[in-house]
């Protein structure tokens, strides 16, 4: 399985922080925001990871990761994504790198106490489709929201001013290659982005999603209330000490 980080867009939601840099290469207590979701795809055992970058201070992620010989990753590729045109679209330009095998996508700013290793293996058992990793939240409404009926994903609605669920779908996918046709359906949403949300619907629709609930604490790290949250947990918690960081969790079920 391959890894794809997302780490372009402008971090608008951080300005002035993000005015000269790129939100991936901010602090999270004491290091780079971009290593831990890194460090999320080694502790999972997915070590040929590419990173798409964009703005203007992409060449310092080359700096930064270089070879990934820090991380033990067997190989690091970059790409680079022209405007802002969302997490869907940014995905796509690891296409060519993924060659039809299954990924493991994560978003850039998202960080977690523990692992994926539950997840990534009830999607190894999976002969196709997708699968995504939910949290329970006090503010669902602020990401992507389940509809969950008896165990069973309904629906995900991207920030619902009304969330039908406490829940928030993780930037944790875990996706086969059909992914990039999806993508191509999608259109622009209102902010004008190509929505991961719509293409985890379209599975839904197919009846091939699958989802888990993540173990352990989990933040974004995009706003100035989610940066600050993540670095008290990481530094709390020394979740960046602890090599491999812990315990199989999670259950997994079938949305089906
Ligand atoms: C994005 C996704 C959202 C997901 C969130 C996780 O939101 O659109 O569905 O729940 O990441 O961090 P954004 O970072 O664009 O607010």
């Amino acid at each position: 399985m391959k890894g794809v980080v997302l780490a372009g867009g402008k971090g608008s939601r951080l300005y002035p922080l993000t005015r000269v840099t790129n939100k991936h290469l901010l602090p999270v207590y004491d290091r780079p925001m971009v290593f831990y979701p890194i460090q999320t795809l080694v502790d999972a055992d997915i070590r040929d990871v590419i990173i798409v970058t964009g703005g203007q201070n992409s060449g310092d992620f080359l700096r930064l990761l270089s070879n990934g010989k820090d991380f033990n990753l067997h190989r690091i590729h970059y790409t680079y994504q022209e405007g802002e045109g969302g997490i869907a679209d940014a995905l796509r330009l690891a296409e060519p790198f993924v060659e039809g095998e299954k990924i493991c996508v994560i978003l850039g700013d998202n960080i977690i106490e523990n692992n994926i290793i539950a997840s990534k293996q009830a999607f190894e058992k999976q002969s196709a489709g997708a699968h995504i990793i939910l949290k329970e939240v006090p503010d669902a409404g602020r990401f992507g929201c389940p509809e969950i009926s008896d165990g069973r994903i309904l629906g995900i609605e991207e920030k619902p001013k009304s969330p039908k669920s406490s829940y928030a779908v993780t930037g944790l996918y875990f996706y086969d290659a059909t992914v990039f046709e999806k993508i191509g359906r999608t259109k622009p949403s209102s902010r004008n982005e190509l929505e991961i949300t719509d293409v985890n619907n379209m599975y839904l629709q197919e009846r091939t999603l699958t989802h888990s609930i993540l173990d352990g604490w989990w933040t974004d790290a995009g706003t100035f209330e989610s940066l600050q949250r993540a670095t008290n947990m990481v530094s709390e918690t020394g979740a960046n000490k602890i090599p491999g960081r812990g315990k199989p969790p999670q259950h997994s079920r079938n949305s089906e």
